[in-house]
């Protein structure tokens, strides 16, 4: 699978796996588990989970599936604005490396901004980063402004990825966020990649396409998203059957015209639309 290269040289594979929802109730963990571990074996080795998927079932999920193979895999977790600062960043890590049954997460995020100055929430990823318990830092759900008032901070040069919200329906980091990050060689983590599964993947523009390629529309909105040098997506999926397409749609290759089906159904933004998110 084609990778992907944060700016500290670490390279991950352009299809990650998410976890929302996951570890939400005792009866699904094992399939859950189950489906991860198939895609890892399909090569998506990153595994995108936070402290608030499933009040930290989902990381729970996660440690089940890296059993005896952690080194295979690379674990992104994230942080609840509310734990941001320089203690309460300190005790959430550490309870989600105790979920998690791991000594370091590869890379932190903060989930989305809140009331904490983002210089505190910085200056303590980077002493964790110092102390090993995290190999890298990154955040979510930041908008171009935010991206640019966190590059001005001390070390916020260090920031690995800005992770939002991003496929056809939802596609206006195009016109700032996406070129401010790609400048910068800075992955952008798109998630939601399959529109959750909803109206998305019932677009007759997605539809056309998909028949064209012998695909399914979620494995067209994944080529999509990941056409795009900086872009890792991570699709979420418990069921095998999607695991396996998803690790598939790596291979798929989008053509000009498959484009412009997709920009006319959604076309891209034409001006600056503020970051959605979920
Ligand atoms: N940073 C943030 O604020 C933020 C917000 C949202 C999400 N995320 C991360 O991004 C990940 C992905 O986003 P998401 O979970 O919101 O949405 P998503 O990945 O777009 O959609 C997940 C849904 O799509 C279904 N699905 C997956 N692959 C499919 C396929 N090939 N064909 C048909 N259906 C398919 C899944 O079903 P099954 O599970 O039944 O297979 C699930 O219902 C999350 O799990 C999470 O790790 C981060």
């Amino acid at each position: 699978m084609r990778t992907v290269a944060f700016t500290d040289g670490r390279a991950v594979p352009v299809l990650g796996q998410g976890t929302w929802h996951m570890g939400e109730t005792r009866g699904a963990r094992r399939v859950e588990a189950d489906a991860l571990r198939l895609g890892l074996d399909l090569g998506m080795t990153l595994i995108d989970t936070a402290e608030m998927y499933g009040d930290g079932g989902a990381e729970e999920v996660v440690a089940e599936a890296l059993a005896g193979r952690r080194d295979a895999a690379f674990v992104v977790s994230k942080v609840l604005p509310h734990n941001a600062g320089r203690r309460a960043l300190r005790t959430a890590l550490a309870r989600s490396l105790r979920r998690l049954r791991i000594d370091w997460i590869d890379l932190y995020l903060l989930h989305w901004r809140g009331s904490v100055p983002l210089a505190e929430t910085v200056a303590a990823l980077e002493a964790e980063r110092e102390a090993g318990h995290i190999r890298a830092w990154g955040v979510s759900n930041l908008d171009t402004e935010d991206m640019t008032e966190l590059a001005a901070l001390p070390a916020g040069a260090h920031c690995a990825t800005d992770q939002v919200l991003y496929n056809p329906q939802a596609r206006g980091i195009e016109f700032d966020l996406l070129p401010w990050c790609a400048a910068r060689a800075m992955p952008v983590m798109a998630y939601s990649p399959v529109g959750q599964a909803g109206r998305l993947l019932r677009a007759p523009a997605l539809l056309e396409v998909a028949r064209r390629h012998q695909a399914t529309p979620a494995q067209v909105a994944l080529a999509w998203a990941i056409r795009h040098p900086h872009v890792i997506a991570i699709p979420k999926a418990a069921d095998p059957a999607h695991v396996r397409a998803n690790a598939a749609a790596a291979a798929l290759a989008l053509t000009a015209e498959d484009c412009a089906a997709i920009d006319r159904a959604f076309p891209p933004p034409a001006g600056k639309v503020r970051l959605a998110m979920l």
